[in-house]
């Protein structure tokens, strides 16, 4: 394993701030990023206390000069994980305009604004790995999620577009796309369902969530933090433009 210097956004809660410790303990070295600074420090100081390589820095991805300035500080980005994302539960015509353009502005112009930060950087080293987190809703639709769903599966086409703009160099471009993980974004998705269904929290975990998958189960970050291991590797240099799912058979249905 060559050990990589990776950026992730949104990495002081959930997926991204697992994925930074995991790569930490792989020997990687992190730079987390969050909105909320505080939270990416938090997780900076876990993981140097566990002995890893860390640091951190406020990044908020909407902001497209915040994110030069970031991979700028960084100095080497070799891996950018493009994770910071959020939700919101509600029926197009409840759903509130400015919210809808947020979801849309974190998630899919986010992931644009690093990408077009740390790219020329790649380009210059003849190296880089964009690992987009995109989701089951990069590929399938649920009812009431639309900013959600339009953002991710937009994710998927840029991600693309980016993998064929970059196919001169040892640059790929790719988005996983698993089913549910245990993290406060899905938290307070189970109590936002719960509401809009009139369900148990219970109920919307199994007769909702779950229900589509064939597996039954939720997907762990360590499932996810292999898949981006294989991924940030010298072996993937040609899996590139591709949306890969953890979706525990969802979509073969
Ligand atoms: N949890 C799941 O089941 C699941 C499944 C598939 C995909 N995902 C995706 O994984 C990613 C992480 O989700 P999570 O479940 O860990 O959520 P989470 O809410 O635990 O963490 C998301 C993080 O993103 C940060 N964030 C929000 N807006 C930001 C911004 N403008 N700039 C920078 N950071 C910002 C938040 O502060 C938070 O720390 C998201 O893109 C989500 O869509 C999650």
């Amino acid at each position: 394993m060559i050990p990589r210097r990776i950026l992730i956004t949104g990495a002081g809660s959930g997926i991204g701030a697992e994925l930074s410790a995991l790569f930490a303990a792989e020997g990687h070295e992190l730079i987390v990023t969050d909105v909320d600074g505080a939270a990416a420090l938090r997780v900076v100081d876990a993981i140097v206390a566990a002995g890893g390589n860390a640091v951190g820095y406020a990044l908020d991805v909407t902001q497209a000069s915040a994110a030069e300035t970031a991979v700028r500080a960084a100095g080497r980005v070799d891996v950018l994980v493009n994770n910071a994302g959020l939700q919101h539960v509600a029926r197009l015509e409840e759903f509130p305009a400015d919210r809808w353009a947020f979801l849309i502005a974190v998630m899919l112009t986010g992931a644009a604004n690093m990408a077009r930060a740390a790219l020329p950087g790649m380009r210059a080293r003849n190296f880089g790995r964009i690992v987009n987190i995109g989701s089951i809703h990069s590929l399938v639709a649920s009812p009431y999620k639309s900013a959600y769903i339009a953002a991710k599966h937009g994710l998927i086409g840029l991600s693309k577009t980016l993998a064929l703009e970059n196919g001169d160099v040892d640059i790929t471009v790719n988005t996983i796309c698993p089913v549910y993980v245990r993290t406060p974004l899905v938290e307070r998705q189970i109590e936002a369902q719960a509401r809009e269904h009139g369900l148990s929290a219970e109920r919307v975990v199994n007769e909702i969530m779950l229900k589509p998958m064939p597996k039954k189960a939720f997907v762990t970050v360590a499932e996810i933090a292999a898949l981006a291991g294989y991924l940030m590797s010298d072996a993937a240099r040609n899996v590139t433009a591709q949306a890969i799912a953890i979706d525990g058979g969802w979509t073969a249905q």
